[in-house]
């Protein structure tokens, strides 16, 4: 049987990985229809206006068509049954949408397993119903734990992560895998990072940054005074923390690439659910990172080192050679592109979408 091409839905098609996918599905062709709750935008959540984030899109592909958009949440079912049933064409999901802060995950344990967890279990219940057999799934390198062995093969052990984050990631990772008769793949990112080199879509964080890249970018604007560096007594090369980033236009085209695997499989006759490595495989200390986006940006950024923050890891470098082989996928964009692209991003959008462009 040839696979079903119809319509992507991406669920949190409006955030920062989902709108960039939505723009390498468009590029590739796909037809897309987009869902997001807007809880992590500056946008507003009229059901008449289209996102800042999806303007941005068309924006690039200089074009007026308008990228069907809902405002729904996951845990609403019934609104989750009305886009199937107005758009009996979509043959797949791209399942970005979630909660993300681990910090947060402390604080607010119940919403994480509400929105990820109920929320992903009310998706799949309504795919089922609609015989929508094929999800592409947003999950992290964060389901390693600290891993035993670097750089990391998928076949490293899953642990109850450290947070509660963590957990609805390993959690959802089984799930989707008990549900499996139809293709699943999940994609554990490691740390995207970077814009679109157009420098109009990037990422749009709401309040203070949690993550490194973002916050750094916002000291580059003088929005904030300096970086915290939290630790610098793990055993690695400068005692910083290393991690693995990966261009969020590289974890994008990954989607991409695992939808094209999903249908090839499919027109061989064969359904599988596998995890893979979205990551770069170079690790790359706190203090690497400072120091290339302050080249980036042409001045030194200021910082200062503090205490550890509770729950990182020293080290979460990917071994991506799976995704390269099976996924015919590779990160192609460099460490100074990202900072580059960043900083143009952050320079000409000091306040993100709110910025007039
Ligand atoms: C974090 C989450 C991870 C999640 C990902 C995406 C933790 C422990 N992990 O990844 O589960 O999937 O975000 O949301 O939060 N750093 C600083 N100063 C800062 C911010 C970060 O020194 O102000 C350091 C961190 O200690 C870490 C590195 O920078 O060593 C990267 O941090 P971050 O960007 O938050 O990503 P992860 O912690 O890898």
């Amino acid at each position: 049987m040839s696979p079903k091409t119809g319509t992507i839905l991406v669920t949190g098609g409006c955030g920062y990985v989902g709108s960039h996918t939505v723009l390498s599905l468009l590029e590739s062709g796909y037809k897309v229809i987009v869902l997001d709750n807007l809880s992590n935008t500056s946008s507003s959540a009229e059901p008449a206006v289209t996102p800042e984030a999806l303007k941005r899109v068309q924006k690039i592909l200089s074009t007026d068509e308008p990228i069907p958009f809902y405002a729904v949440d996951i845990t609403d079912k019934p609104a989750l049954v009305r886009i199937f049933e107005s758009h009996p064409d979509i043959s797949a999901v791209i399942h970005c949408a979630g909660l993300k802060s681990v910090g947060e995950s402390g604080r607010r344990p119940l919403d994480y397993y509400n929105v990820n967890i109920a929320g992903t279990v009310n998706l799949l219940q309504v795919m089922e119903d609609f015989d929508v057999r094929r999800m592409v799934f947003s999950s992290s390198a964060t389901v390693y734990g600290d891993p035993p062995k670097i750089p990391i093969p998928e076949t490293s052990p899953i642990v109850a992560s450290m947070s509660t984050y963590g957990r609805t990631k390993v959690f959802l990772e089984h799930i989707i895998k008990d549900f499996y008769r139809w293709s699943a793949t999940l994609l554990r990112y490691f740390n995207p990072a970077g814009a679109h080199p157009s420098g109009i879509m990037g990422e749009d964080p709401q309040g203070i940054p949690n993550n490194l890249m973002p916050y750094l970018a916002q000291v580059a604007v003088g929005n904030l005074e300096k970086l915290t560096v939290f630790g610098q007594d793990y055993p690695t090369k400068d005692g910083t923390c290393i991690r693995d980033y990966l261009h969020v236009v590289d974890c994008a085209d990954g989607h991409v690439a695992a939808l094209k695997k999903i249908e090839r499989e499919e027109a061989a006759g064969t359904f599988e659910c596998n995890a893979y490595n979205l990551g770069a495989g170079t690790g790359c200390s706190v203090l690497d990172m400072v120091h290339a986006f302050s080249k980036a940006v042409g001045r030194d950024l200021p910082y200062v080192i503090s205490a550890r923050r509770l729950g990182d890891v020293p080290n979460l470098t990917a071994d991506p050679t799976l995704a390269n082989k099976e996924l015919n996928w590779k990160a192609t964009k460099t460490l100074d592109e990202m900072c580059a692209d960043l900083w143009r991003w952050q320079r000409n959008n000091p306040s993100g979408y709110r910025t007039q462009n």
